[in-house]
C-alpha cells in the first residue's frame, strides 16, 4: 500500500516537474510503457514519438541529439550521440576537440538487449536490432540487422515471414491465435504448461 502510494507519487512528480525521476526508476521500477512516456514528455529529447516502450535500463546520454520514432521498443539498449573519447584526447593532447553527431531512429523499430547505436547513425523505419548489435552505419529501412558491426541479415518483411512459419510448428499456436497482445494472465499458466512440455518434456 504505501509502496503503490509512494510509486504514485513519484511518478506523479517526475511527470509534472522532471524531477526524481532517478528515485521513481529506482524505487518504484517504472514499466517500459510508462518510463517511455516519461522521456516523450519530460526525457528533453529532439523529437520523441507515440506508443514506445522503453526499458528504464536504456541508455541516452544525448536525448537533445535523439530523435526517436513512433512504435520504437528499445529493451535495455545504448544510444550515444557523442564521443567521449574526445574529453581523454582533450587532456592528453592539450586540445579543444569536440566530436558529437544525432541519432535518428524511425517509426516501428526493436531495439535489441545490450546494443550499442554510434553517435551519426540513422535508423530507418521497420527495423529489428539484434541483442548486443553495435551500429556503427546507417541502416535501411525494412531490415534486420545482427553483429558487430551489425549487418543486414534479411527484409524485416522476410523475418516475418519467418516467424510466422516458426510460430505455426509450437504446439501452443491455438493459444498465441486467442490472445489479444503479448500477455494475457488467463492463458499464461497453460501456455507455460506446454512451452515447458515441448521443450524439457515437463509438465
Ligand atoms: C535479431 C533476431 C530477431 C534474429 O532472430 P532469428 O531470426 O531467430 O535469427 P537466426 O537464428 O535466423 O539468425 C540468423 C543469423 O544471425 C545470427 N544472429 C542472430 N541474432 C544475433 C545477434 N543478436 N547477434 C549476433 N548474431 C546474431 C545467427 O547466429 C545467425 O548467424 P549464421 O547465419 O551465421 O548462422 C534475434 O536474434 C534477436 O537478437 N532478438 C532480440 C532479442 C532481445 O533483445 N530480447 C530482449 C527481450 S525483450
Amino acid at each position: 500500500m504505501l509502496r503503490k502510494y509512494l510509486s504514485r507519487f513519484l511518478k506523479n512528480r517526475a511527470m509534472r516537474t522532471g524531477r526524481g525521476a532517478g528515485l521513481w526508476r529506482r524505487v518504484a521500477r517504472p514499466s517500459a510503457w510508462e518510463w517511455a512516456e516519461y522521456l516523450r514528455v519530460r526525457g528533453g529529447f529532439q523529437s520523441f514519438g507515440d506508443n514506445c516502450f522503453i526499458l528504464p535500463e536504456s541508455v541516452f546520454p544525448d536525448p537533445a541529439l535523439t530523435v526517436i520514432g513512433n512504435n520504437v521498443w528499445i529493451v535495455g539498449a545504448c544510444l550515444l550521440g557523442h564521443d567521449g573519447s574526445v574529453i581523454m584526447l582533450n587532456r592528453a593532447y592539450s586540445r579543444k576537440l569536440d566530436a558529437v553527431a544525432p541519432v535518428v531512429i524511425g517509426d516501428d523499430v526493436f531495439i535489441g538487449r545490450g546494443a550499442t547505436i554510434l553517435p551519426g547513425v540513422t535508423i530507418g523505419s521497420r527495423v529489428i536490432v539484434g541483442a548486443g548489435s553495435v551500429v556503427g552505419k546507417d541502416v535501411p529501412p525494412n531490415s534486420v540487422v545482427v553483429g558487430n558491426p551489425a549487418r543486414v541479415i534479411r527484409t524485416l518483411d522476410e523475418h516475418v515471414e519467418r516467424m510466422q512459419a516458426r510460430t505455426e510448428t509450437y504446439p501452443w499456436h491455438d493459444l498465441i491465435e486467442q490472445r489479444e497482445g503479448g500477455y494475457d494472465p488467463q492463458l499464461e499458466p497453460e501456455l507455460k504448461r506446454r512451452r515447458r512440455a515441448y521443450f524439457f518434456g515437463t509438465a
